[in-house]
């Protein structure tokens, strides 16, 4: 049994690298949806079916547990997963509850009623779809009051990540922190609300200046995951062999990988 990892691209590898890192023992598939990406650009059906459809792929690889790396599918298709999809001996998590949970400062699974925070001021960075769901926000309301959310849909930014034209997308990171601050000029938290932007931090930290916590959520969820599996052992899986699966073209997107993690990745067809 393994912990499947999906993202709709290569944004979910800062994901991976945290989780392989705090949990080194626990095998993992990963599962980039390349061909179809980037999701948050897309309506809400189609991110649904596109995310069952990778879903039912690793439990057939054997994940009895999957997180949903990508902010988009967190957002607009998890709560119907769910609710309506997700078997009983199956488990499909997003990544937006231990973000939330580390900006309220409340532990795992706190569940009592929603109080006053001391951050008051929120940016949220994340692609159009995230930002349409206000799936942050309805979450956040569950956990605190008082805090004025303010979210900027960063189009364009994942592409240029996933093309590699960095220069691209730090431009573009600058003019969409130049927008937030026009709605909210002193943001006291900013949220990077997809897999994607961690690999820009130091360019939305330095737009943003030294007085804003950025969060970013690699190790959020990795802290969260070696809780989760804390309280339920029989998810953990032992002697399966990693495995990084893509829709995309397998050669372009290991070498992509190998890039980002600077070490050697080598992806099968899904
Ligand atoms: C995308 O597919 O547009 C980005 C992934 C994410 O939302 O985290």
């Amino acid at each position: 049994m393994a912990v499947g990892i999906f993202d709709s691209g290569l944004g979910g590898l800062t994901v991976l690298d945290a989780v392989s890192k705090r949990l080194p023992d626990v095998p993992f598939v990963y599962f980039g949806d390349n061909q179809h990406a980037p999701y948050g650009v897309r309506d809400a059906d189609d991110v649904y079916n596109l995310t069952t459809a990778a879903v039912e792929r690793m439990w057939a690889a054997g994940c009895d547990l999957v997180i949903l790396a990508c902010n988009t599918a967190s957002a607009a298709a998890l709560r119907r997963m769910q609710e309506n999809w997700v078997p009983q001996d199956k488990r499909v998590l997003g990544v937006f509850v231990p973000l939330i949970e580390a900006l309220t400062e409340r532990s795992w699974g706190d569940n009592s009623p929603p109080r006053e925070v001391e951050v008051k001021h929120v940016a949220l960075f994340a692609t159009p779809a995230t930002v349409a769901s206000r799936a942050f926000q309805r979450e956040l309301a569950f956990r605190a009051i008082g805090v004025d959310v303010e979210a900027q849909a960063c189009g364009g930014v994942v592409d240029a990540i996933e093309d590699g034209d960095m220069i691209l997308a730090e431009a573009l990171v600058r003019s969409h922190v130049d927008a937030l601050k026009r709605k909210m000029p002193d943001p006291q938290a900013a949220i990077l609300g997809c897999t994607h932007y961690p690999i820009m931090h130091e360019t939305f930290q330095d737009a943003l200046g030294t007085d804003v916590k950025v969060y970013s959520q690699a190790n959020l969820v990795a802290e969260s995951l070696a809780d989760y599996l804390e309280r339920h052992p029989k998810m953990i899986g032992t002697g399966q062999e990693n495995l990084f699966l893509t829709t995309g073209d397998v050669r372009k997107v290991s070498d992509r990988a190998t890039q980002f993690l600077r070490r050697q990745i080598t992806f099968e067809a899904a």
